[in-house]
């Protein structure tokens, strides 16, 4: 089967590592791909707001499925457009991508389904906005409705920061995606991800990673697109998985396809491990990035098989999907700046060195110069992936391969997985103990 896979970062690189690992492919295309997926796709130039230039390239290309990596396709209805021409695709319709869409939408489909999340109002205007932010006390969370790149959202320490922020989004500060705000409630507790694969019927577990959100070590500076992730996420044990899957996830899949809008792909949900059970934060309509490179690193099961059965509606007839028991970590390496504006053309060398005892470096921003020397050319740049019997030891192996990475402007933090770090020492250190 021919493949197209849209999306260019280190996510992308990641899937198209494990798509092509699969006996099913056939031949695998990329749009607009990096120079790290050029190793196992043939890259193509396509305008993904062209709906019917990506038809024809499909058409000509005879593609059996396409993967849509981002989340901005589909929320623009890409998938519709496809599915609408005969094609298999992996990812949601546009409707059923407001849930990363619009946070509106999603936190009024938790009211009607019951789903555990943070107490809210949505407002539409400025006036609206103020007057709402009396029913809440500080610290209080003001989001930007639609999609902002993650950037738009504000935990205000005090009303004067809150109203600032109300000001800021109505004034234009998230462009489109602050036309309408969500006040919602401070949830108090660890974040998880937790990913589900679902047809708009079945639904399948798909693991979960813990992100690191800060630019700094120790949770310090602005936040990022996330600056290393590991998996699994131990806080999420077996339980608090379970009730997640019956609360939030399966009544959300079955409020979306009673409403007409199925939702089928990978779900994605940020979740508040709070005293009370775990609480929805914010859903996505896509694997996570860097999420996605370490529940690739540890998955066994054949990417092809699992996205082709989700696409067609088929999931129900699969053998759920294995994990490998081990640990993954990604740490990213970026670029000086980030995430502010990132340093671009920074020499980048040393990979092969870096890969040599099994770790894996994902591509997320790079390019290949004229000359063929690789660069930076974003903003996060390098996903350095790796995998050990515990978090530990993949932080170890992640680590020993980023300081092989010769990449003079770049900066990673150095903290990856610590706090978890910490909790498996204190574990180990009870049990030894209890031995004792
Ligand atoms: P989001 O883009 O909705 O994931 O929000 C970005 C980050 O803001 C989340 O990962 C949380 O750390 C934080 N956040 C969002 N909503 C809340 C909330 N209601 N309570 C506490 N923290 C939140
Ligand atoms: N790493 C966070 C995200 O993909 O939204």
């Amino acid at each position: 089967m021919n493949i197209l896979l849209l999306g260019g970062g280190g996510r992308e690189h990641a899937l198209a590592w494990k798509l092509a690992q699969s006996p099913r492919l056939g031949k695998l295309y990329a749009a607009p791909g990096n120079p790290g997926i050029a190793e196992y796709a043939e890259l193509a130039a396509l305008d993904l707001t062209d709906h019917a230039a990506v038809i024809a390239f499909c058409e000509a290309r005879d593609i059996g499925l396409v993967v849509v990596g981002p989340e901005a396709p589909l929320v623009d209805g890409l998938a519709d457009s496809l599915r609408g021409a005969g094609f298999s695709v992996f990812g949601p319709s546009k409707a059923a991508a407001q849930l990363e869409g619009s946070k509106g939408f999603t936190k009024d489909l938790c009211t009607r389904a019951n789903i555990p999340t943070a107490g809210y109002v949505r407002a539409g205007s400025r006036e609206d906005a103020l007057a709402a932010l009396a029913r809440f006390s500080v610290p209080v969370v003001i989001k930007a409705d639609g999609l902002a790149a993650g950037k738009g959202v504000v935990i205000a320490e005090s009303v004067a920061d809150a109203e600032a922020a109300i000001a800021d989004m109505f004034d234009g500060g998230f462009g489109e995606a602050g036309a309408e705000v969500v006040i919602e409630e401070f949830l108090e507790g660890e974040e998880a991800s937790f990913f589900a694969l679902t047809d708009g019927a079945t639904i399948v577990p798909f693991g979960s990673a813990q992100d690191h959100k800060r630019v700094g070590d120790g949770d310090t500076g602005p936040n990022t697109g996330g600056m290393g992730a590991y998996s699994p996420a131990r806080v999420l044990t077996p339980a608090l998985e379970a009730q997640a899957l019956t609360e939030i996830i399966a009544p959300t899949v079955k409020a979306m396809a009673d409403e007409g809008m199925p939702y089928s792909g990978v779900l994605y949900a940020g979740l508040m491990l709070t005293k009370q059970g775990p609480k929805l934060i914010e859903y996505n309509c896509r694997f996570g990035d860097p999420e996605c490179q370490v529940l690739m690193m540890r998955l066994e099961t054949d990417l092809v098989d699992l996205l082709s059965a989700c696409a067609d509606s088929r999931l129900a007839a699969l053998e759920p999907p294995r994990f490998s028991a081990d640990v993954a970590m990604t740490v990213v390496m970026a670029a000086a700046g980030y995430p502010g504006t990132p340093k671009k053309g920074g020499t980048i060398d040393g990979l092969a060195q870096a890969e040599a005892d099994g770790a894996r470096v994902f591509h997320a921003g790079t390019a290949l110069n004229p000359d063929g020397a690789l660069v930076a050319n974003g903003g996060r740049v390098l996903n350095v992936t790796a995998r050990g019997p515990s978090v530990r030891a993949a932080r170890d192996a992640a680590y020993a391969a980023v300081d092989r990475v010769v990449f003079p402007d770049g900066f990673c933090r150095r903290d990856i997985g610590g706090k978890e770090i910490a909790r498996e020492i204190e574990r180990q250190s009870g049990e030894g103990n209890a031995q004792g």
